[in-house]
This record gives structure tokens, C-alpha cells and sequence, in this order.
């Protein structure tokens, strides 16, 4: 652009975009925020083929590639007035300065698996960063570490790890298609949690796009904001674009295996044992628990099923001998182990045939979708089998609600509570998740089970943590509360805040109001910023 023609130009832009201000969906202000990131974009890297606006014929494919709670795949959801899906780390940058620029709500998407949607729909206009294309995955097996981008799938990356050595893996979620960038800046735990911990304890470095549009890494940003994007969410904070991790030693042979007994096959005496074995077992062995209501043997009536899915890093001879000795009520049998490598043990937990090509793990489109509602809670002691009992009465009831049990306990007992942000360490026997599945469409219906999970969930307030009723920040759950985008709301974020982090939100807050003053960062549970009269 020649300098005679850059002021006019400029006047202009400004003006159409005070014009516009109240409404950025309108068309000149869509116009001048496109040509502020075609201008603030690498010149070698186009980013005109990463812009889809309505108009485009790609844009509700585009938008719907990544929606994985159909709750939110619907005529009443408010789209996105614009997806950039990044091509280039120059892009991320543009989106952050122009979106600044022209007062734009941005939300970002990696992976799409936010419970509540976060990443991709907002009561007000906004437009998506879309991160998927920024997806390589680089393995190093000598210095055993792996670098990977926000985009990826967990999937890929377990894949590419595999490839390089079957006996290194990462601590990770056990879904595939889970993607980085919210899996791990939200903490991130899966079946290997009781011996490595969390994904984010075995983080060694990031490179985030701060509120600036500068690229830095753990030293350019500083302890303080790596601390805050390993488990306090990324969202809040910058746009992660990598993580460096830490791999961690596997056996080439591992063990899993799937038992369910139902209350007529001694459910809850076996659960009531559970509750004291699995949060202090071998740390190679992870008994996860899922409880739902299945048809009676008589037509008619419901039972509840307890199943129990266990990972075990080793062979079947010597897990047996740990469950005979510590377990024996579940009556494990050498014919329910099944012996395999750790990375076709991923298929098997995520319901995909153990003998199925490991490739599948490289897709992106999740075996199934549904619509559904996530909570979640923290156990501290064991529950009496009269307190089982009545959950049962309860669940048989509502009929139509899930609960998973993860057991804590080994490495996630030993890392002290503020080693990241994410503080639900030592002194909890388990996580619980309350689930809700429904496959049709309709506000009415997803009221209905919605409402389920509030139920059992204040079901469930005897036996949990309380002051402050803890939850996990990767099941983001809008029902702790939500702040309202655009408004200063500390006092809002304070609510789930507290909850999410416990003592470590002042320490989030801090540094959010450090990195981000203007609160630019912002969803509807992301980190407030302090009010200005406060010093912290
Ligand atoms: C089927 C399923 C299985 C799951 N299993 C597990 C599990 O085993 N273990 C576990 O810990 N969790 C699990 N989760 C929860 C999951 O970890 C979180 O939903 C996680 O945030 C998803 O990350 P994402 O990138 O796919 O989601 P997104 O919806 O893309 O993002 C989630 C949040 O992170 C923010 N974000 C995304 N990318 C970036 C980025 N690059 N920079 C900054 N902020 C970003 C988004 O704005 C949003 O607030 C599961 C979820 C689903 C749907
Ligand atoms: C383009 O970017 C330059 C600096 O990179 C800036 O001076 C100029 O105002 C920008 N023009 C527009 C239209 O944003
Ligand atoms: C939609 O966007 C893609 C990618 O930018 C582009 O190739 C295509 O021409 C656009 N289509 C329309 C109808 O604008
Ligand atoms: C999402 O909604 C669109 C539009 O109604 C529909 O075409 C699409 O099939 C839906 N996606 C899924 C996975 O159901
Ligand atoms: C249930 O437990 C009782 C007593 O402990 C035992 O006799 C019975 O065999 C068990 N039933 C099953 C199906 O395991
Ligand atoms: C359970 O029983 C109900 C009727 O009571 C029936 O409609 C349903 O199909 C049964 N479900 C299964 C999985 O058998
Ligand atoms: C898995 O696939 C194999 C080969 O196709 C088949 O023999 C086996 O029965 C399948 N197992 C399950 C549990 O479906």
C-alpha cells in the first residue's frame, strides 16, 4: 500500500467502524476487520483462504466440523459472524491485534469438545479463531519429549508417539478426538493420572500469542504465565499454538479389562470395597467405574450396573495377583484381562475394537455425537452403603442419568495443590462425572435432561467436597455460574472460579489481570480480571 493512499484509507476505515459499532455483524465492519488481517498477516502466508464468512458456502461445514455437543448444533445457537481457521502463527497474531482493534469478541477452538460450547457460540457477536489446521505433531524419542500444536487430537498425537516407540506414551485424556489446545491448558487427566499425574504436570514449555500478538515461550512469558495456561484454561490468558511434553515410560504390554456386575451380582458391596481399594492400589492400576440403570431380568424393572474399566502398565499375571490380594470381591478372572500394546489399550477405552488399524485414531470425526450435559464433583470419603443405596433409588428414578467414578490418589496425591492451577489433589478419593446422553433435538428435551443431572447432583451433596463445593474445570459446567462478557465481574468469576481452582484463583487472577488488563481474553467462565480498586 502506497503512503499517499494510507491515510484517506484509514479515516475511512475508522469511520465505518465507529458507524458500525453497535453492530460488528454488519458488512463494512465485517469488511475492515478482514482487511486488517489480510494486512497483519504474513505476506508469504495468504490468509484470505482462511476466512469463511457466512456468505461462503464452506462456512456452516466449517463451523459444524468441530461442534461435538449437538446441544449446540441448532437454529437457535447464534453463529459466529466469521471463522478464521489459522494457517499460520501470523494469523493467530492478526486475529488478536485486529480483533482488539475493532472491539470484536473472539472465541477460540481447538478440538471443539468444550461441554458447554464455549469455544464456538456466545450471547453475543463474536468470531471463532479456529486452530485445527495448526496441528503437527513432533516426536523426539532421544530427549523423550514431544512438541505438539493446538490443533491436534489427542489421537495423533498418542499415534505419532506410538510410531516412534512402543514403550513411551503421554498422560492424556482418554478420548482421541479431545483436542490440545483446551485439553491440556485445562489441566488434562486420563487413565495413566494415578502414576504420572496430570497432562499438565508432565508440560515442559508452551508458545502462546499473547494480548499483544507477541509469540513467546515459557521464558519470554514467564513462570507466571506458564503456571496460569498449565490448568487455569488457555481462553483466558492468550492463544496457545504448542505444548512441549514430557513422555512417559509405558511396557509393551499393558492389560485392561471391563467387568459389570449389577445390584443382583453384589454391586454395591463390590462398589462399597471400591471406594477404598482404587484410590490406593498399585499405581499401574486405574479402576475407573461407570454406574448407569439397565432393564431388570424381569420385564419391567431396572437395576443399576456398576462397570468397572481398569488400565493396568503391566502384564495380566501380575495384575491378577494385585486384584486377588487387594480386590478380591470384583472376582477378576485371567479370561476378562486382555493383554496389549498401550496404544491399541486407547482404542479399547474408547469403545473402538482393540483389532481395529491403529490409524483410526488419526480420524478427526468422533465415533458418535450426541447431545449431552457434563457436572462434576469431588469425593472425600467413602460413602456408607446406605448412602450407595439411596443413589441407586435415585438414579432408577431419574432413569436416564450416567455417573463415572476416577479414582485419584498415587502421583495425584504426592504434587502439591498449587503446583498448577489445578487443585484437586491429595485427600480426594475420586472425581465423579454426572452425564446426561439424549439423541434428539428440541429445547424442551434437552431441559428435561438437563434438569436429570441437577437433580442427582444435588443428589449427591452429602457425600462431596463442600466450601468450596469443588468441580473440574475441563467439564465445564455453566450451571456454577457464568460472567457476563464485556462487564469487569470479578464478584461472577469469583463463584466458579473458586470452585474450579480453589486457593489458586487469587493467583490466576493476578496474573490475568497482570497479562490482560482490558480483558480482552474472555468466555463466559474465564479468569475475571481484579477491579481496579483492588490492588493485588
Ligand atoms: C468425548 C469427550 C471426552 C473427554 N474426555 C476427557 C478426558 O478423558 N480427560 C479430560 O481431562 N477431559 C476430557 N474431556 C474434556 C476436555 O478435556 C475438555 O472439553 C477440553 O477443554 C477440550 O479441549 P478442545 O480443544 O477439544 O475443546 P475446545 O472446545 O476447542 O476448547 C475448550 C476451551 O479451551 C479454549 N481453547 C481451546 N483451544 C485453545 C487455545 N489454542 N488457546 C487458548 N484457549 C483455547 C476454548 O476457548 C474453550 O474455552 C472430554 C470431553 C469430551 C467431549
Ligand atoms: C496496515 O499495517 C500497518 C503497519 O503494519 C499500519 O500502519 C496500517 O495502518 C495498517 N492498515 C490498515 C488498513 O489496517
Ligand atoms: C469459501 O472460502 C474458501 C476458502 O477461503 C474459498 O476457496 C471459496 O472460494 C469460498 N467460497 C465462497 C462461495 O466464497
Ligand atoms: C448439525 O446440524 C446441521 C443443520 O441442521 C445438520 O445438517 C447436521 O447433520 C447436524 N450434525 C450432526 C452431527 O447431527
Ligand atoms: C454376593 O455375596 C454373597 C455374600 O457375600 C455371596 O454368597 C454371593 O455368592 C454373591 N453373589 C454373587 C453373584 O457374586
Ligand atoms: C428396557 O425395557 C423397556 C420396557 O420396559 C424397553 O422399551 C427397552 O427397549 C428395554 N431396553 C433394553 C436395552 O432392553
Ligand atoms: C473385533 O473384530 C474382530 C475381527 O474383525 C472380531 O473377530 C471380533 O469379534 C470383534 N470383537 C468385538 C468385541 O466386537
Amino acid at each position: 500500500m502506497g503512503g499517499s493512499t494510507k491515510l484517506p484509507l484509514l479515516s475511512l476505515f475508522s469511520l465505518a467502524v465507529l458507524l458500525s459499532l453497535p453492530s460488528p455483524s454488519s458488512s463494512s465492519s465485517h469488511n475492515t476487520f478482514i482487511r486488517c488481517l489480510a494486512n497483519h498477516s504474513a505476506p508469504s502466508h495468504p490468509i484470505t483462504s482462511a476466512i469463511f464468512t457466512p456468505t461462503n458456502a464452506s462456512f456452516s461445514s466449517v463451523l459444524e466440523a468441530y461442534i461435538r455437543n449437538l446441544r449446540f448444533n441448532n437454529s437457535y445457537t447464534r453463529k459466529p459472524y466469521l471463522i478464521l481457521t489459522a494457517l499460520h502463527v501470523s494469523h493467530v497474531q492478526a486475529a488478536v491485534i485486529c480483533a482488539q482493534k475493532h472491539n470484536l469478541l473472539m472465541k477460540i477452538r481447538s478440538g471443539g469438545h468444550d461441554y458447554e460450547g464455549v469455544s464456538y457460540r456466545a450471547e453475543r457477536p463474536f468470531f471463532i479463531l479456529d486452530m485445527f489446521n495448526l496441528r503437527s505433531v513432533e516426536v523426539d524419542i532421544d530427549t523423550e519429549t514431544a512438541s505438539v500444536q493446538a490443533g491436534a487430537i489427542l489421537g495423533e498425537v498418542y499415534y505419532n508417539i506410538a510410531k516412534k516407540s512402543k514403550t513411551h506414551a503421554f498422560p492424556a485424556g482418554v478420548c482421541p478426538t479431545v483436542g490440545v489446545g483446551g485439553h491440556i491448558s485445562g489441566g488434562g487427566y486420563g487413565n495413566m493420572m494415578r502414576k504420572y499425574g496430570l497432562s499438565v504436570d508432565n508440560v515442559l514449555d508452551a508458545q502462546i500469542v499473547d494480548v499483544h500478538g507477541r509469540l513467546l515461550d515459557r521464558k519470554s512469558m514467564g513462570e507466571d504465565l506458564f503456571w496460569a495456561i498449565t490448568g487455569g484454561g488457555g481462553a483466558s490468558f492468550g492463544v496457545v499454538i504448542s505444548y512441549k511434553l514430557k513422555l512417559v515410560r509405558v511396557p509393551e504390554v499393558v492389560t485392561v479389562f471391563q467387568v459389570a456386575r449389577t445390584l443382583e451380582q453384589n454391586a454395591t458391596d463390590i462398589l462399597y470395597k471400591w471406594q477404598h481399594v482404587a484410590p490406593s492400589i498399585d499405581n499401574d492400576l486405574f479402576i475407573r467405574v461407570i454406574i448407569d440403570v439397565v432393564n431388570g431380568t424381569q420385564s419391567g424393572t431396572r437395576t443399576v450396573r456398576v462397570t468397572f474399566i481398569a488400565m493396568f502398565l503391566g502384564d495380566s499375571k501380575r495384575l491378577l495377583s494385585i486384584m486377588k490380594e487387594s480386590f478380591p470381591e470384583l472376582g477378576l478372572k485371567q479370561s476378562d484381562c486382555i493383554e496389549t500394546s498401550w496404544l491399541q489399550s486407547v482404542l479399547f477405552w474408547t469403545n473402538i475394537n482393540i483389532t481395529s488399524p491403529v490409524e483410526i485414531l488419526l480420524d478427526r470425526t468422533p465415533q458418535s455425537l450426541t447431545y449431552l450435559k457434563r457436572k462434576s464433583d469431588y469425593v472425600k470419603e467413602p460413602i456408607s452403603k446406605e448412602g450407595l443405596e439411596g443413589i441407586w433409588k435415585k438414579m432408577i428414578h431419574l432413569k436416564d442419568t450416567i455417573l463415572y467414578f476416577n479414582p485419584y490418589g498415587g502421583r495425584m496425591a504426592e504434587i502439591p495443590a498449587n503446583a498448577t492451577p489445578f487443585p484437586h489433589r491429595a485427600g480426594n478419593l475420586w472425581k465423579v462425572q454426572y452425564q446426561a446422553n439424549w439423541q434428539e433435538a428440541g429445547k424442551e428435551l434437552a431441559d428435561h435432561y438437563i434438569e436429570l443431572t441437577r437433580k442427582l447432583h444435588k443428589h449427591m451433596t452429602p457425600y462431596v467436597s463442600m466450601n468450596p463445593r469443588e468441580a473440574f474445570f475441563n467439564y465445564k459446567d455453566l450451571d456454577l455460574g457464568i460472567n457476563h462478557n464485556g462487564k469487569n465481574s470479578y464478584q461472577e468469576g469469583r463463584v466458579y472460579g473458586v470452585e474450579y481452582f480453589k486457593d489458586n484463583f487469587d493467583r490466576l487472577v493476578r496474573i490475568k489481570t497482570q497479562v490482560d488488563p482490558s480483558n480482552f481474553f474472555r468466555n463466559e467462565q474465564s479468569i475475571p480480571t481484579l477491579p481496579p480498586n483492588r490492588k493485588p
